[in-house]
């Protein structure tokens, strides 16, 4: 690509600049600009139009006469990944896999690649990061399918695009987006500059000749796609991969997804033979719960538009450390620390100095508002040493929880009660009961005699009680 100049570019909030500059002009970061090829006006064609335009004006058409083609979806095999994608990948679009290294990211596209061949597809396996052999001793471990994946092993730009343009396959992954190099810029693979032009000229390809690129990218410790937060305006697909690679479940998430719903996700298995999905996850984590233990509660959570039953366990423990710990493991740690200053302000639960662990089992995250209930219930049951259920009567919550003690309605009661209830799960504390604050929620959990809030009945046949007495 030709290229006049360069200018440089910021990694934290993309503030352009001509000059190279210490602290970015913009967000006031160090050392964050990073030289970028720029990009290169394009001719103007048409007659020069009145007030300085030079563009020929277009007659703009209603949506309803916008010719769409249907397109045919590349099916992966996988169920969830089709899922999250939307119903597969669609030709001639560009999606960003993103998550940490180790999650799984090279053995999932090797699978999918895999299938996509079977399904009589052509694809191809651009390994930036591990040799051939390396990627084969991967596929042997999925299976014969993976075997028949064509790969080549290339870091210079110019050469795989070259190839995509030769071999023309339906589809093509990257992996890794940031070990591309783009020759014309001085940064080094993975810096901003560079993973832009990679994206960009990749996107090119794609588009022009109608190939799904799946670009592989690593987040970093902070949970960005390192560098590649540019990249996601500029894909029509972001998925993130997320779990802990030490734990056996991960979650596969659409964050954006301009062919289909966000709200997406899928439940991932590694074991020695790869990925493999879960779609019993409720029954599993529901099997694997202990509700006779001080600190179990269980979440109906919601993975987009599937409904989630995970565990969420509490540990307090005193402690001489100031300022005590909190951990939280699989939900988001400013949330944990709402909840606890919630408990402590409005239901007198006081937890100043102990530790506080809170996760969720089996290595899931649940990033929604609904499990504050759940989270608040688990560290009330472990700082009183109560357990909250019983092997045959768990105890399932969901619902939101305000800063003034009050408990929020939260999306799908309806889906979460009915997945409960599929497992069994028939004490389901949540706002839709009545119950209005989080200490009433509280009363109501350690009460033996709400054995009988049954799921779908709201507190039928319950001694009226102040906080009960309004169903709704
Ligand atoms: P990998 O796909 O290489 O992760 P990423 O590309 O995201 O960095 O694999 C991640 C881990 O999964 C690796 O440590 C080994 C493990 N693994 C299995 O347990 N079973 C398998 O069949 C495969 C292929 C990998
Ligand atoms: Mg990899």
């Amino acid at each position: 690509m030709a290229r006049a100049t360069t200018h440089h570019v910021c990694s934290a909030c993309g503030h352009e600049s001509a000059k190279w500059h210490g602290r970015c002009p913009g967000c006031e970061e160090w050392g964050t600009l990073v030289e970028e090829a720029k990009p290169v006006a394009q001719a103007v064609s048409g007659r020069a139009g009145s007030a300085g335009s030079r563009g020929r004006a277009l007659t703009p058409t209603p949506l309803a006469q916008v010719e769409a083609p249907q397109v045919a979806r590349l099916r992966t095999g996988i169920g969830e990944l089709d899922r999250v994608l939307g119903g597969g990948l669609v030709p001639g679009s560009l999606v960003l896999l993103g998550g940490s290294p180790g999650i799984g990211k090279s053995t999932i596209v090797t699978s999918a690649l895999g299938n996509l061949v079977a399904g009589g597809h052509s694809a191809l396996y651009v390994s930036g990061e591990e040799s051939a052999a390396q990627v084969r001793l991967r596929a042997e471990r999925l299976g014969p399918a993976a075997l028949v994946v064509p790969i080549v092993a290339e870091t210079d730009l110019d050469v795989v695009l070259a190839t995509i343009e030769a071999e023309r396959p339906d589809v093509c992954v990257v992996d890794s987006v940031q070990v591309l190099h783009a020759a014309g810029l001085t940064g080094a693979p993975g810096s901003v500059g560079q993973v832009r032009e990679v994206a960009g000229r990749l996107m090119r390809v794609a588009k022009t000749q109608g190939v799904a690129i799946v670009l592989v990218g690593h987040v970093t410790k902070e949970g960005a796609l390192a560098g590649p937060r540019v990249l996601e305006h500029l894909v029509d697909c972001v998925l993130s991969f997320e779990g802990e690679r030490e734990r056996t479940y991960r979650t596969l998430r659409a964050l954006k997804n301009r062919f289909g719903s966000t709200n997406e996700a899928g439940v991932f298995e590694m074991r020695d033979e790869g990925l493999v999905e879960v779609e019993d996850a409720s029954a599993r984590f529901v099997a694997e719960a202990t509700p006779r233990a001080p600190g179990s509660v269980i979440l109906c959570s919601m993975e987009g538009s599937r409904p989630l039953l995970v565990e969420v366990q509490a540990l307090v423990a005193p402690t001489e450390l100031v300022p005590p710990r909190r951990m939280a493991n699989g939900i988001d740690r400013n949330r944990l620390a709402l909840v606890l200053a919630v408990l402590t302000r409005h239901a007198g639960i006081s937890i100043g100095s102990a530790d506080v662990f809170v996760s969720v089992a089996g290595g899931v995250r649940v990033d929604e508002p609904g499990a504050d209930l759940a989270i608040a219930l688990a560290i009330a049951s472990a700082a009183k040493g109560i357990p909250l259920g019983s092997q045959d009567s768990p105890l399932a919550a969901f619902g939101e929880i305000g800063l003034t003690g009050e408990l929020r309605h939260v999306a799908h009661p309806d889906r979460r009660l009915s997945e409960a209830s599929k497992f069994g799960l028939e004490r389901v504390l949540h706002p839709g009961l009545g119950l209005s604050t989080i200490g009433a929620a509280l009363e109501a959990g350690f009460d033996p005699g709400q054995r009988s809030v049954r799921n779908g009945a709201p507190l039928a046949g319950v001694e009226s009680r102040p906080h009960t007495a309004i169903p709704h």
